[in-house]
């Protein structure tokens, strides 16, 4: 059943509350009551200063972290509290070390088939056959970085913009409902960061995934998707929709976002 069908948003975060080293000096709330909705299809892209709570919110949503309270719902469905792996199926996600995405001493192909099975049941094995070995060469064609004819290269030799874009496409190999994508450039020089953005937003609309992605780039934030959201202290501070989007200058994002306080941590 789909979530239109039902009614419910893709991803409801209701008031969700993290409070780290609690009770002690170094108390700190990285949630704070935060509540999020998304339609499926919807492309939301995060920003907000060292600390915000950003990553700790993709935690609870990938189920890495569970909140001392509040709600997570996946098309109306509770999974607060479901395990990590079970949740693999539907959520997939790329962090900002290139590092965490593929496993270096497996071949490309070798990561893909492994991403194939993500989520599938212990014992299916998604053979390594010509079959499969083309479908993933074709995969890899439209990149233009030339993996698809270094299929049997190990993974820990591809450069770190290779490596993501690898981490991408295995993060988004069985559809997920929702990709998450926590500074997934953040790690890589400028161009290759924009090779990364543009690979990024050719799976997200040829497959049409519903993603939610935090950058620090100002630029990416203004250019990709349709919302916006700037975080501070665990709490949206500001949205702003497609519309809204459209005219918007970093300029006029950081003037925004809020005081110079804010604009000094935001640049930081
Ligand atoms: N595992 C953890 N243990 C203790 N404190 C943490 C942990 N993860 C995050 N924090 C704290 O929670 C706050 C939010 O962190 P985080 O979600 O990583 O922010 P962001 O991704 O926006 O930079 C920060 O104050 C951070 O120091
Ligand atoms: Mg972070």
């Amino acid at each position: 059943m789909s979530s239109s069908e039902t009614g419910a948003p893709l991803l409801k975060l209701d008031r969700l509350r993290v409070t780290f080293h609690a009770g002690t000096p170094n108390q700190r709330v990285a949630l704070d009551d935060l509540s999020l909705s998304m339609a499926e299809g919807d492309f939301v892209v995060v920003i907000g200063s060292n600390g915000a709570g950003k990553s700790t919110m993709l935690n609870v949503i990938s189920g890495a972290l569970l909140p001392d309270s509040g709600r997570v719902e996946l098309k109306g469905k509770d999974i607060t509290n479901l395990a990590v792996h079970k949740r693999a199926a539907y959520i997939g996600r790329v962090f900002q070390d290139p590092m965490l995405g593929t496993a270096p001493a497996l071949s490309i192909e070798e990561n893909l088939a492994l991403a194939g099975r993500r989520g599938l049941r212990r014992g299916f094995h998604l053979a390594l056959n010509s079959t499969n070995r083309k479908r993933f060469a074709d995969i890899l064609a439209p990149f233009g970085l030339g993996l698809d004819t270094r299929m049997r290269v190990l993974a820990g030799k591809l450069s770190g913009g290779q490596r993501q874009v690898l981490a991408l496409l295995m993060a988004s190999l069985r559809k997920p409902q929702l990709l998450l994508l926590d500074e997934h450039t953040a790690a890589l020089d400028p161009a290759t960061a924009e090779l990364v953005m543009q690979a990024t937003r050719r799976i997200v609309e040829e497959d049409r995934l519903s993603a939610l992605m935090i950058t620090h780039n100002m630029q990416q934030a203004i250019q990709y998707g349709n919302r916006l959201i700037a975080m501070n202290a665990g709490r949206i501070k500001l949205e702003l929709n497609a519309q809204a989007k459209q005219k918007l200058t970093v300029e006029d994002l950081i003037q925004r976002f809020g005081d110079a306080s804010d604009r000094q941590l935001l640049q930081a």
